[in-house]
């Protein structure tokens, strides 16, 4: 598949080890929609059969805006079970939630002290979260790419499969390895590269081709949600947003229709098929044809994944059991790091959690 193919298995000729790995990461606020489906998730399960895979339900970021502490809990349990449903191997992949590894924290503490204030102001989804009332943001929130910054390097990961909406901070991570290096002329960290691919790098609202979908659109009908059952989405498909022309046949004529643009989108990284095989399937002809085929498309791949995971929802105690397998065997790739990184900075001693 695309971007795939392109890749090279690398093996480290001293230790035969994969120099490859893969670490992606989802909060756990709110339900999962469609576009954490296939921006993220949908590859995530494609990657974990060729890399090693290490993805993490990210609570410490969840804090950076206010959080009821039970419904923090319920949702890590969701969002471990949903990945689950999807198809994430929790034997092939190591599934964890980020709190549970403090070495994250560690090492972010290092980056915040490594990132500059200047980096940090460039950041949009900064200014989109804190919105007008800036002054009342966490310095959490404020700080937050450091954190993803040290998710990513504390396993030394080299991929990152993300939306398009993690792009600058994938590239911030990259500036933060970098110029680590540099201070301590050491090569401890690669530069990880986004994996950034698909039809649906940026799945749309579907009441607003020009927001994001998100979990926090004050609008359920806005976005389809991994647990919404077989009525809910194709009721959502049916009230989508859309203009009154026909389907083009070519790609040009979905520019300045954005609308139709994300449905044809969803539609073709669902089908994966390119968009221009889909148009050529069904230019000329209307939405009231096209919603019913999409609509059937959704909720043969979603309303299994939703209903496999709340059968995992019945067992809260199972998907805690694996969530503390998945931070042991995230640990143990992370402390050596950590412990090298103390010593490289110039901390006396060692971490008592070693
Ligand atoms: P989060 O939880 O907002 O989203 C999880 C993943 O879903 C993708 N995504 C989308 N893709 C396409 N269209 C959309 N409408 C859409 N909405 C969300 C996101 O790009 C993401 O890949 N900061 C991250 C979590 C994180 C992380 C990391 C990711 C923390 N540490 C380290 C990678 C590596 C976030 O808030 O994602």
């Amino acid at each position: 598949m695309r971007v795939i193919r392109k890749w090279v298995m690398m093996t480290d000729t001293k230790s035969n080890k994969p120099m490859n790995r893969i670490f992606s990461g989802i909060q756990p606020t709110g339900n999962l929609h469609l576009g954490n489906y296939l921006g993220a998730i949908r590859n995530w399960v494609m990657l974990q059969d060729s890399f090693e895979s290490i993805y993490c339900v990210v609570d410490l970021h969840a804090i950076t805006v206010p959080q009821d502490p039970e419904m923090l809990r319920a949702s890590t349990r969701e969002v471990a079970a949903s990945l689950i449903a999807a198809g994430i191997s929790t034997e092939r992949s190591i599934l964890f939630n980020q709190s549970c590894v403090p070495q994250h924290a560690e090492l972010a503490w290092i980056f915040n002290c490594t990132a500059r204030l200047g980096w940090l102001n460039r950041m949009t989804q900064f200014k989109e979260k804190a919105g007008k009332n800036r002054e009342n943001a966490t310095v959490g929130l404020y700080a937050y790419p450091n954190l993803m910054a040290a998710d990513i390097l504390v396993y030394r990961a080299t991929h990152v499969p993300v939306g398009e909406d993690q792009k600058q901070h994938l590239e911030l991570t990259r500036d933060i390895a970098q110029a680590f290096n540099s201070f301590y002329q050491k090569d401890v960290f690669p530069l990880p590269e986004p994996q950034i691919f698909g039809s649906a790098t940026r799945v749309m609202s579907l009441r607003n081709g020009s927001a994001k979908m998100s979990k926090s659109d004050p609008s359920d009908y806005a976005r389809i949600n991994m647990t919404d059952d077989a009525d809910m989405i194709a009721q959502k498909i049916r009230k989508a947003k859309t203009d009154a022309d026909a389907l083009p046949s070519e790609k040009a004529g979905l520019v300045g229709r954005p609308e139709a643009e994300n449905l044809v989108g969803i539609y073709a990284a669902l089908a994966d098929r390119e968009v221009d095989s889909v148009l050529q399937e069904f230019g000329g002809r209307g939405f009231a044809d096209f919603k019913p085929v999409l609509a059937d498309l959704a909720v043969a791949q979603l309303s299994p994944m939703g209903q496999k995971m709340r059968e995992l929802m019945e067992n809260p105690a199972d998907i805690d059991a694996i969530l503390a397998d998945g931070a042991a065997r995230a640990a143990a790739i992370a402390r050596p790091l950590m412990a090298e990184v103390r010593d490289i900075v110039g901390f006396l001693g060692t971490s008592t959690d070693h």
